[in-house]
């Protein structure tokens, strides 16, 4: 009687188990209410220091929100972008695609400081990059999602990572589908987080090549809006020189996280280079379709971008043992 009450007992701890380790599989080993007991206040601190900062520069929702692909791409979501040089750190910052262009690292620094005052050593920098992104879409009236946390920071940075992986604004369908592909992202996922495009800014230099394309321009001539358009990026950034000049993303409602940069899209209106291509060089339509699908039902696209950005958001996290909390974002731990 006793062993086989024994036996059950532990039958009983075995399926359990088994079922624990399923469940934290399926969930991509991140948890909600991570800090819950651990740094209670920790979402509650992020979300009103990315209020102030918003409200001091506007910009900044966009910045921040970017800050978290950047990071994501390039060997997971690990904080490795926020690494400054540092003995044998290279920092991922000088990286082409991040150079003169990544913003925000300061108010990252702030948000830590603060959170270190409260809880020191607990609450991870990448955890803090996706909490930050949630809160930044939300501010500009964007969707809201609840943030898987448990994420741990890099040992290292990398600077070739970062040319790598983040893709180029003047890069084909093609390009940009395998580049979120190695990612494990698909088509829907690259039309929906390509929606981001709805708020921020981009320099002379990211959309230059696109302004001035003979191949554009015979796509899109028969618009005539497009020609305004064109008129007014041309007069923003001439063929050489103002490299740095801005022009913002979505020209219709550039502060608001809207469906507004499909409809852009649809009508040849993009910025980049990378945004009309997934109108123009999609020949079996899919895309298309999915662009015609978010730029008529603004639900659906924040639907689809909460999902995809959560996924983004697991790219190769590091939990556990692995990594560390660094104490401050822009070194590893002595
Ligand atoms: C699909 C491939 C993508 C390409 C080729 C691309 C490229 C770019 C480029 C070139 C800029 C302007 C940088 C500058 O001139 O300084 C930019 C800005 C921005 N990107 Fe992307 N991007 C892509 C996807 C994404 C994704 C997935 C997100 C977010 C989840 C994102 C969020 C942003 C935001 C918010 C800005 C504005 C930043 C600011 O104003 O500070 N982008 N992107
Ligand atoms: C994209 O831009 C880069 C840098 O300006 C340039 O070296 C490259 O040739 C361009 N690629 C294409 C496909 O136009």
């Amino acid at each position: 009687m006793e062993i086989s009450t024994r036996a059950f007992c532990i039958l009983l701890v075995l399926v359990l188990n088994a079922v624990k380790i399923t469940l934290s599989v399926e969930d991509g080993l991140l948890y909600l209410d991570y800090y819950k007991e651990t740094c209670p206040l920790a979402e509650e601190i992020v979300s009103r220091n990315v209020e102030i900062a918003v409200l001091k520069d506007p910009r900044m929702a966009a910045s921040l929100l970017r800050l978290h692909f950047h990071d994501c791409f390039v060997m997971g979501c690990d904080a490795s972008v926020l690494l400054d040089n540092y003995v044998d750190i290279i920092s991922e910052k000088q990286a082409g695609p991040n150079l003169n262009s990544l913003r925000g690292f300061k108010v990252i620094d702030e948000i830590k400081y603060i959170l270190e005052e409260a809880c020191p050593l607990t609450v991870s920098c990448a955890d803090i990059l996706a909490m930050v992104a949630r809160d930044a879409v939300a501010l500009r009236g964007g969707p809201s999602w609840k943030v898987w946390l448990g994420r741990k920071d890099s040992l290292k940075a990398s600077f070739d990572g970062a040319n790598q992986f983040i893709p180029a604004p003047n890069s084909s369908l093609e390009t940009l589908i395998a580049n979120f592909n190695q990612q494990g992202l698909d088509v829907e996922d690259l039309v929906a987080l390509s929606g981001s495009h709805t708020l921020g800014k981009a320099r002379c230099l990211s959309f230059r090549q696109r302004v001035y394309d003979i191949n554009v321009e015979e796509k899109h001539d028969k618009y005539r809006r497009y020609r305004t358009f064109r008129r007014i990026l041309r007069s923003i950034c001439p063929e050489s020189g103002r490299d740095e000049a801005i022009a913002p993303l979505d020209f219709v409602t550039p502060a608001k996280f809207d469906n507004q940069y499909y409809i852009n899209i649809l009508e040849g209106n993009g910025l980049l280079g990378s945004d009309n291509v997934l109108v123009n060089e999609d020949h079996a339509g899919e895309i298309k379709k999915l662009v015609w699908a978010f730029a008529s039902n603004q639900e659906l696209f924040f639907r689809s971008f909460a999902r995809s950005v959560v996924k983004m958001g697991n790219i190769n996290v590091l939990t556990g043992v692995d990594g560390e909390i660094r104490k401050n974002c822009r070194f590893v731990n002595p």
